[in-house]
C-alpha cells in the first residue's frame, strides 16, 4: 500500500466506530510506525500546557495520540515518582537519585512508550532522557559515563523523534511555577537560581549538540503563538497524507 493509501485509510478508520473496524485496524496499525516526542525545559515553561494543546490538534486531525510524563507515567514508574519528588532520596545522593529516575524511565518505557509506538501511536512525554542529563548530569555533578550508561539502558533504543525544548529565563520560570501551585515547592523546585539558570544553559547546548532530534521554542511567546510553532515542528515528521512514522523504535534487547 502507499503512504497516500495508508494515510487516507487511517484517517477514515479513525473517524469510524473502533470496535467495528477492529480487524483493520490491526491490519494498519501493523503497516504503520509511531512517533515520539518529548517535551522538556526548567519549571514553569509552559511544556505541560502546550503539550496538552498539540495532543488537542493531533487527536483533532484523527491521529491517535498517547499523552505521558515523567518521572512516572507507568505502575512502577510512578511508585517511585513520589520518593523522587518529596525529596526521600536526596540524602542518599545525585547517584542513587540518577538510578531510580532511570529505574522509572525503563518500566515507563518498556510497559507503555514502546507499545505504543508499536501500536502506530503518537506518543507526547512531559520530560525524559533529557531531563536526567541536566538536573542528575550538570546540575547533579555526575560523571557523564555513568549518567550516559543509565540512560542507555533506561531507553534501551528508544529514542526521541523530536525533542521541543521550552527555552525562558530561569527567573520567570520560577515565578510561573511559584503562582500555578499552591504546594509546597518539590525537591528541584526548591534549588538557587544559579542552579535553574545552570539548567537552562545546558538544555540549550543539547539542542546545539543535536539540531536534528531538539528544537528550541521561546517560551516567553503568547501560547497560541508557542502551539502554532509546536504544531509546526511535529507536522513537519507526519507525512502530509497522516501516517506517523519513526525510524528510531527498536525491538527491546
Ligand atoms: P514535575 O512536578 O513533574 O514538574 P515539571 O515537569 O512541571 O517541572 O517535576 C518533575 C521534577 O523532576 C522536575 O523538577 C525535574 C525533575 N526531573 C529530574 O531531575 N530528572 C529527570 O530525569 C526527570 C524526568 C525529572
Amino acid at each position: 500500500m502507499t503512504n497516500a493509501a495508508l494515510g487516507g485509510s487511517f484517517r477514515q478508520i479513525n473517524q469510524l466506530n473502533r470496535t467495528d473496524m477492529h480487524a483493520d485496524l490491526e491490519e494498519l496499525v501493523s503497516l504503520t510506525k509511531g512517533l515520539f516526542v518529548t517535551f522538556e525545559g526548567g519549571e514553569g515553561a509552559g511544556k505541560s500546557t502546550q503539550m496538552r494543546l498539540l495532543a488537542d490538534s493531533l487527536s483533532g486531525r484523527g491521529y491517535d495520540v498517547l499523552t505521558t510524563r515523567e518521572p512516572g507515567g507507568s505502575l512502577g514508574a510512578e511508585a517511585v515518582r513520589h520518593v523522587l519528588l518529596s525529596g526521600a532520596a536526596e540524602s542518599f545522593g545525585v547517584r542513587m537519585e540518577a538510578i531510580l529516575f532511570a529505574a522509572a524511565r525503563s518500566d515507563h518505557v518498556e510497559e507503555v512508550i514502546r507499545p505504543a509506538l508499536q501500536q502506530g501511536r503518537i506518543v507526547l512525554c512531559d520530560r525524559f532522557m533529557d531531563s536526567s542529563r541536566v538536573y542528575q548530569g550538570v546540575t547533579g555533578n555526575l560523571e557523564p559515563g555513568f549518567v550516559e550508561t543509565l540512560e542507555r539502558v533506561a531507553v534501551n533504543g528508544v529514542i526521541p523523534d523530536r525533542t521541543i525544548i521550552f527555552d525562558l529565563p530561569a527567573e520567570a520560570g520560577l515565578e510561573r511555577a511559584r503562582r500555578r501551585s499552591n504546594e509546597e515547592p518539590d525537591r528541584f523546585e526548591k534549588e538557587q537560581l544559579e542552579t535553574h539558570e545552570k539548567r537552562r544553559e545546558a538544555f540549550l547546548d543539547i539542542a546545539e549538540a543535536d539540531p536534528e532530534r531538539c528544537c528550541v521554542v521561546d517560551a516567553t511567546l503568547p501560547p497560541e503563538v508557542i502551539a502554532a510553532e509546536v504544531l509546526r515542528l511535529v507536522e513537519a515528521l507526519l507525512p502530509g497524507d497522516g501516517e506517523p512514522q519513526s525510524s528510531r523504535v527498536e525491538a527491546a534487547s
